[in-house]
């Protein structure tokens, strides 16, 4: 009944908001990582706010499950569809709008993919201050959802820090927010703020405001080997400190090994740990990064000035999760640790963590510069939590988070404990309350589901349904 009230209300909306169709359903029902399948009851496309917020009030009223999905790239199971969910996506929400040369920022809809609106800055010598891998699928609203963080959070910060107004859709407040593109607004607490990193669990990102970088005329990529992640950390630290520092990123042999030999191509250098360092500056930096990379004492190194050479380099850093999904179907935990904790973690799950799980292969890459590894576990069962949850508690014992920039979705919100104390889950739960009170949006991601049943029991392929 429920879900037939919900169709007739779409179609008076748009007859082509809403599609049944198996064929288009199914496909996006599956997280990234191919970890975990769900099933959705339909998809919803809206073209426009209006019919955003009319979707997710006939959802209210309904009763009917919303999972918001965008690019469908998250390692979290975070846009997966569960039982009794319909897929609310932001594919046809794509305008990005000119961008705005006196504030430096432009404006896009949920559903444009990063690489979109850069395409868009990029005649005017403008990006994002916010790059990722997966920067042709991710979509603007679901990097806002996950406050994404990406190769540049050392310069300009994460997706939460480029916002300069949002437009959000919630099931309480129907559409609400600005996007006028303010650098300063003390107006109480910034509600574009709190929807960044919120997963979509309290509204519906319809559109966002965002900063304009300068693409720098100067840039060089450095990558630099080491016999040992100590060295690579201490390396880190000097290079850090270089205010041309535009990413610091690290890698191991295995994960590089890997990337080798899905590439088909020669390691560029030898080592058992790799940096990979970009500068960006207005002024010339050949002097600049030859002494920062000397001061950094790596074993061996390379350079690269144009284009093509950087991108030649970025490759070995980027096909780090794509060469790992052909190894099989990976548990990816993303942990952030004091910066300064980095090689006692590394250590930990390259050691005693390893030797008691032979059987899993592991490969450690990731932010080196944000104190940000993702840990990439191959060989255990899909549904099987114990490794997860061996290394997420390794890392919340150490004083980081379980999720440093890919959220914590499905997969990891039975671990929320971990790092947030009851009083605080209280106090996400009244969040999600005052915005979503009858839990209709993404349930079972974040928190467990207002109904009391848990994320744990969703992990499985085909369990979802
Ligand atoms: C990356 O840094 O490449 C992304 O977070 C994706 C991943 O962790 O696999
Ligand atoms: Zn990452």
């Amino acid at each position: 009944m429920a879900l037939a009230r919900f169709i007739r209300s779409c179609e008076e909306i748009s007859p082509r908001l809403l599609t049944l169709d198996p064929d288009i359903v199914a496909p996006l029902c599956t997280d990234w990582t191919r970890r975990v399948t769900g099933h959705a009851l339909g998809l919803a496309r809206p073209s426009n706010e209006a019919e955003l917020a009319a979707v997710v009030e006939a959802a209210v009223e309904a009763e009917i499950h919303l999972q918001l999905q965008g690019g469908n790239t998250s390692l979290v199971a975070g846009a997966t569809p569960w039982g009794d969910s319909v897929l609310l996506s932001s594919a046809r929400l794509r305008e990005v709008g000119d961008p705005d040369l006196t504030s430096l920022s432009i404006t896009a809809e949920a559903g444009a993919t990063a690489a979109e609106v850069n395409a868009a800055l990029a005649p005017h010598r403008l990006k994002l201050g916010v790059d990722l891998a997966s920067r042709e699928s991710a979509t603007i609203g679901g990097m806002v959802a996950t406050n994404a963080g990406g190769i540049h959070v050392v310069r300009y910060g994460p997706m939460r820090s480029q916002l300069l107004g949002l437009r959000l859709v919630t099931p309480a407040q129907g559409a609400i927010g600005r996007l006028s593109p303010l650098y300063k607004d003390n107006t109480g607490p910034d509600l574009a703020a709190i929807a960044a990193g919120s997963e979509g669990t309290l509204g519906a990102v319809a559109a966002a405001a965002l900063k304009a970088v300068p693409i720098l005329e100067e840039s060089v990529v450095a990558l630099l080997s080491f016999g040992s992640f100590s060295a690579a950390a201490e390396g880190a630290r000097r290079i850090r400190r270089s205010p041309a520092v535009s990413a610091l990123e690290f890698m191991t042999h295995a994960g590089m090994d890997l990337v080798s030999r899905h590439l088909g191509r020669e390691l560029p250098l030898a080592g058992a740990v790799y940096l990979l360092a970009e500068f960006e500056s207005a002024f010339p930096l050949l002097d600049h990064v030859v002494e920062v990379v000397e001061d950094s004492v790596p074993s061996t190194s390379a350079l690269a000035f144009d284009a093509r050479g950087r991108a030649e380099l970025w490759r070995w850093r980027e096909a780090h999760t794509e060469a790992i999904a052909t190894a099989g179907i990976a548990h990816k935990m993303d942990v952030a640790l004091p910066i300064a904790s980095l090689e006692e973690f590394v250590s930990w799950v390259e050691g005693p963590f390893a030797a008691e799980n032979p059987e899993l292969d592991v490969y450690l890459f990731g932010h080196l510069g944000d104190g940000n590894v993702h840990v990439n576990l191959v060989g255990a069962e899909p549904d099987d939590l114990s490794p997860d949850e061996a290394v997420l508690a390794k890392a919340a014992s150490m004083g980081g988070s379980i999720s440093a920039e890919h959220g914590i979705g499905r997969l990891k919100a039975p671990l929320v404990h971990l790092v947030r104390t009851q009083a605080e889950i209280d106090a996400i739960a009244a969040l999600k309350a005052a915005f979503d009170p009858d839990g209709i949006l993404n349930p079972g991601v974040l928190l467990p589901t207002p109904k009391g049943r848990h994320a744990t029991e969703n992990l499985a392929p085909g369990r979802l349904a």
